[in-house]
C-alpha cells in the first residue's frame, strides 16, 4: 500500500512551514505536500480543484489564509474571498477525507474568557467573522475538524509572520509602543499546534477544538517572557490599556480553555513559561 499523502496549504506561513518539518517525527506514516502560494494561488478555484483531481490527496489541513487582522480590515473582500470561499473550495473538494482548518479565539467577543467549544462566537472584526463564516462550512461535514487557535510563537519562512517575530523586529528597530496590560490571550509554540494536529489526525479526530498554550496571559506578560531571549535589543515596551486603544474593538479577554483536546493528546500542553524554555530556538 502506499504511503498516504496529505496536503498542507500556507507552507509559506508559520503553522504550515512548522507541520511541513514536523511531520517525521510526529507523523511519519504520512507523506506531506508543502503547498506555497507561488505554486497554487487558493482563490484561483478552478486551478485548485485540477491540481487536487490530479494529486489526489488522503487528507488536507488548511493552513493558508489571510491571517493578520488589520489586512482583512483593511480589504473585506479579499479576506472572504480567501478565508471563506477558498476554504469552501478546499472543504467541498475534500468531501470524503479528513479536512483540518485553522480558525481562531478572536471568533469571541472577549467579555468573559475561558471559552469553551459550546460558547457562542462574537466576531468584532473581519477577520474573525471571515472565520466563523468559514467554521460554519467546515462544520457542516462531519469528517472535518476545525481547530481554534490562539497566538503561536516560532520561525517562519520569512521571519515576519509569527507575533514574536514582530515584537522582536519592532525592538530591533529601536522602537518604543505600548503593550496592553489588560488583554488576555492563550500562546502557544506553533510547534507544539503542530505536534496536537498531526495527532488529531493520526485519530481521525472531528469537530471543533479549542489548541492553546495551558495559560491565560495578558499581552504585557507575554513580551515580558519573550524579552530575557533578546537581551540588548535597543527598543522599549510601556504597558499601556486596551481601553485607550482606537482602532477597531479588540476582544478584552479571548482566552480558551483546553480542555476538550487536552484529552485526546498524549502529551500535556504547556502555558508559554515552559513552552518557551521547551523551545528557545522558535524564539532566538
Ligand atoms: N499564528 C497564529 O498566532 C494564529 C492564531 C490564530 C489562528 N491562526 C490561523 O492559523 C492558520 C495559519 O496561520 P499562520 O500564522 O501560519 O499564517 P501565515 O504565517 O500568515 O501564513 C499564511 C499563509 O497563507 C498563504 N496564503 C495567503 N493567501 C493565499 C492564497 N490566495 N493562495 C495560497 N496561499 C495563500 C500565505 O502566503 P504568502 O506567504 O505568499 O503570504 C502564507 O504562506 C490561519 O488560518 C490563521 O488564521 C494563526
Amino acid at each position: 500500500m502506499s504511503t498516504p499523502r496529505v496536503w498542507i496549504t500556507g507552507t509559506g506561513g508559520l503553522l504550515g512551514s512548522q507541520l511541513l518539518q514536523t511531520a517525521p517525527p510526529f507523523a511519519s506514516e504520512w507523506q506531506p505536500v508543502g503547498l506555497l502560494r507561488e505554486e497554487l494561488d487558493l482563490t484561483d478555484f478552478a486551478n485548485v480543484a485540477a491540481r487536487f483531481r490530479a494529486d489526489r490527496p488522503d487528507a488536507v489541513i488548511h493552513c493558508a489564509a489571510i491571517a493578520h487582522p488589520p489586512v482583512c480590515q483593511r480589504d473585506p473582500a479579499a479576506a472572504r474571498l480567501m478565508n471563506v470561499e477558498a476554504t469552501r473550495c478546499l472543504a467541498e473538494l475534500s468531501a470524503e477525507i479528513p479536512f483540518y482548518f485553522f480558525s481562531t479565539d478572536l471568533v469571541f467577543d472577549g467579555q468573559r474568557g475561558n471559552y469553551v467549544e459550546t460558547d457562542a462566537p462574537n466576531p468584532l472584526s473581519i477577520y474573525a467573522e471571515t472565520k466563523v463564516a468559514a467554521e460554519q462550512i467546515v462544520l457542516a461535514n462531519p469528517r472535518h475538524t476545525v481547530l481554534r487557535l490562539s497566538l503561536n510563537f516560532g520561525r517562519s519562512p520569512t521571519g515576519n509572520r509569527a507575533f514574536n517575530e514582530i515584537l522582536r523586529l519592532d525592538l530591533a528597530a529601536g522602537k518604543t509602543f505600548s503593550v496592553f496590560t489588560d488583554e488576555y490571550r492563550c500562546p502557544t509554540a506553533a510547534r507544539i499546534t503542530a505536534r496536537a494536529t498531526w495527532e488529531l489526525l493520526q485519530q481521525r479526530a472531528t469537530g471543533l477544538f479549542h489548541l492553546c498554550g495551558a495559560d491565560r496571559l495578558s499581552r504585557w506578560q507575554i513580551a515580558n517572557l519573550l524579552l530575557p531571549y533578546w537581551p540588548g535589543l535597543p527598543g522599549r515596551i510601556l504597558p499601556d490599556t486596551v481601553k485607550s486603544y482606537q482602532g477597531p474593538p479588540r476582544p478584552p479577554d479571548s482566552s480558551m480553555n483546553c480542555a476538550k483536546v487536552q484529552r485526546l493528546l498524549s502529551f500535556r500542553l504547556p502555558g508559554l513559561a515552559e513552552a518557551l524554555a521547551a523551545h528557545p530556538g522558535e524564539v532566538a
